[in-house]
C-alpha cells in the first residue's frame, strides 16, 4: 500500500490503520521528524512500514519511487493520495499567481503524477484501488477559495475519467471529499470550533480503508462525502 503524504494529519491515520490491518505500507514524506513521530505510533507494526522522502509533483521522482516499491514487492495493491494543501481568504482576483499554481501542483498534480506511474502496474495485475483525497470544496464553491475549488473540482474530474478509462480492468478509483477534519492544525487554526463535530482522521481512515478492500468492489468512480456534522 501507497500512502503519499502518509505523515500528514489524515495520512497518519491512513498509514497506522493499514498497518493494523497487516499491510505493508509504503508513505511518502518530506519532514523527518514527521515520519518518526509515526514510526514510533506504528509500534510493533513498524517493521511494515517503509518511508521514502518524495517530492510527489516530481514525476522523475515518483517513477523511480514505483520503480523501487515493485522491485522490492513485486506489486502495489493501493495508493491513498492524501498529499494537498489550503490557501485562501482572498478573492480571485487577489490571488497571486504562485498562491493559483500551488494550488493546482498540491491538489491536482500530486494525483495525476501518482496515478500515471502506478496505473501501469496495478492494470498488469488485474487489481488495484486508488484513492484521492479532495475536498467538499470540490463540490460547493465558497467566496475566497477558488484557486482550492478549482484545485479539488479538477482532482475529482480527473479521478473520473480515470475511473471511466480503467472500467472493467480491475482497477478501482474513488475519490473522497472531507469538510474540516479534526486535526491538529485546524484545532490551532480555529479554537473557538466545536471539535467533536468535526470527523476524527481515524474515522474517515476506516472509509478509505474500506474504499480499498474488496467488500467495496462495487464501488468505483465515486466521489463520497465524508463531513460527518460539519
Ligand atoms: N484538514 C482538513 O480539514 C481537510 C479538509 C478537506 C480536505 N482535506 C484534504 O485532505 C488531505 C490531507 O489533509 P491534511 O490535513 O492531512 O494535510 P497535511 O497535514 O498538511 O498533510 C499533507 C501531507 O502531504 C505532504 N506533502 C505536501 N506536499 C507534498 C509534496 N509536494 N510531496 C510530498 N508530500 C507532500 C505533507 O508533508 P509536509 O508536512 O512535510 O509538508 C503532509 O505530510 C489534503 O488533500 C487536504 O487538502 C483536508
Amino acid at each position: 500500500m501507497l500512502v503519499a503524504g502518509g505523515t500528514g494529519g489524515l495520512g497518519r491515520a491512513v498509514s497506522l490503520a493499514f498497518l493494523e490491518q497487516g499491510a505493508k505500507v509504503v508513505v511518502t514524506y518530506r519532514n523527518q521528524k514527521e515520519f518518526d513521530t509515526l514510526r514510533s505510533a506504528a509500534g510493533a507494526n513498524g517493521s511494515a512500514l517503509e518511508g521514502r522522502r518524495v517530492d510527489v509533483t516530481d514525476e522523475a521522482a515518483v517513477r523511480e519511487l514505483i520503480d523501487a516499491v515493485l522491485a522490492k514487492y513485486g506489486r502495489l495493491d493501493g495508493l491513498v493520495n492524501t498529499v494537498g494543501g489550503y490557501a485562501g481568504g482572498k478573492n480571485l482576483w487577489q490571488t497571486d499567481a504562485k498562491v493559483f499554481d500551488q494550488m493546482l501542483s498540491l491538489n491536482m498534480r500530486s494525483g495525476y503524477v501518482l496515478a500515471r506511474a502506478v496505473v501501469p502496474a496495478m492494470l498488469k495485475e488485474g487489481r488495484g484501488a486508488i484513492v484521492n483525497v479532495a475536498s467538499k470544496a470540490a463540490v460547493e464553491h465558497a467566496a475566497g477559495a477558488a484557486a482550492y475549488a478549482a484545485s479539488k473540482a479538477g482532482a475529482v474530474a480527473m479521478m473520473d475519467s480515470l475511473a471511466d478509462e480503467v472500467k472493467g480492468t480491475g482497477v478501482r478509483v474513488n475519490s473522497i471529499l472531507p469538510s474540516i477534519i479534526d486535526t491538529e492544525v485546524n484545532r490551532k487554526a480555529i479554537p473557538s470550533a466545536d471539535f467533536a463535530k468535526w470527523p476524527k482522521p481515524e474515522d474517515i481512515a476506516r472509509v478509505i480503508l474500506f474504499l480499498c478492500s474488496d467488500e467495496a468492489k462495487v464501488i468505483h468512480g465515486a466521489a463520497l462525502p465524508v463531513y460527518g456534522e460539519s
